[in-house]
């Protein structure tokens, strides 16, 4: 599937469901750049993944406009996929008043919107048109609600259909996978134990929870050429958990 010796830039691709992701379009031959800030882990992702191109690293804060600026010289002057995985869990609530509130809030928004937001506006000018594709990785928390993590989950399905609307005239799309649990990721860390991953099992209608490689061919499916008449759209990958929508 897809079109191979494609430039492919990923955010967050250095852990759990974006290094599936790289994985995926290295071995069907596209050149692939993976981004995050712990360079280390980017490297040991890089050395680890096969393709026929050696993955690409940027270590940068995409949170941070300024990083970003600066990462640009070293990012691909052509990006033909752009994947915005990059994101985190979110804040838990603990007692506090406003002002533990409003921090909450503004971080879960540093790390879940500004990420996808600004990478996607300084490669924008490099995206393939016609034929490039964005794929922003969502959440079913977006839908079903999960306090201010859903909330900026949604934002994303909201934000897209403007990236769809600027993107579509010149033949590039934009879409969302909206993963369900997915285990052996960072995300979760140490919280899936047994007893989480069987009541989130359970929730599902194909008795299993979702591996990186199930988010990743959604993703391959939404970036490749067949899709191209797929735009402004999310795509539920979650065994069922949700029904409905
Ligand atoms: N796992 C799930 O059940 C699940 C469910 C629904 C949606 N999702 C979504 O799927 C995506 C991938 O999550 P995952 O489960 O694979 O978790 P993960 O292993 O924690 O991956 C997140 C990646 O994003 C990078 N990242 C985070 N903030 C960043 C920043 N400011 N700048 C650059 N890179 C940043 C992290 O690397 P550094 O820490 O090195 O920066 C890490 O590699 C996220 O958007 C998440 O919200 C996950």
């Amino acid at each position: 599937m897809g079109g191979s010796d494609r430039s492919v830039v990923i955010s967050g691709g250095g852990t759990g469901i974006g290094r599936a992701i790289a994985a995926r379009f290295a071995g069907q031959g596209d050149k692939v750049t993976i981004l995050g800030r712990r360079a280390d882990v980017l490297r040991a992702a890089a050395q680890e993944i096969e393709g026929a191109h050696p993955v690409q690293v940027v270590a940068v804060d995409l949170s941070v406009p300024e990083e970003i600026e600066q990462s640009l010289r070293e990012l691909p002057e052509r990006v033909d996929v752009l994947v915005n995985n990059a994101g985190r869990r979110g804040t838990p609530v603990r007692a506090g008043g406003l002002k533990e509130a409003a921090e909450r809030w503004r971080r879960d928004f540093d790390n879940n919107v500004l990420p996808t937001v600004l990478l996607t506006e300084a490669l924008l000018p490099r995206l393939t048109r016609p034929g490039g594709r964005v794929v922003t990785l969502g959440s079913l928390a977006a839908l079903r609600g999960n306090g201010a993590y859903g909330a900026m989950k949604a934002a994303l399905l909201a934000w897209n259909h403007t990236l769809a609307q600027q993107l579509g005239p010149h033949g590039a799309t934009a879409n969302v996978v909206v993963p369900g649990f997915v285990a052996g990721t960072e995300f979760f860390g140490a919280l899936a134990d047994r007893e989480e991953l069987a009541r989130r099992r359970a929730q599902t209608l194909v008795g299993e929870v979702g591996k990186p490689d199930d988010i990743a061919a959604a993703v391959a499916f939404l970036a490749s050429p067949e899709a191209r008449y797929i735009t402004g759209e999310f795509l539920n990958c979650n065994g069922g958990a949700m029904l409905g929508r």
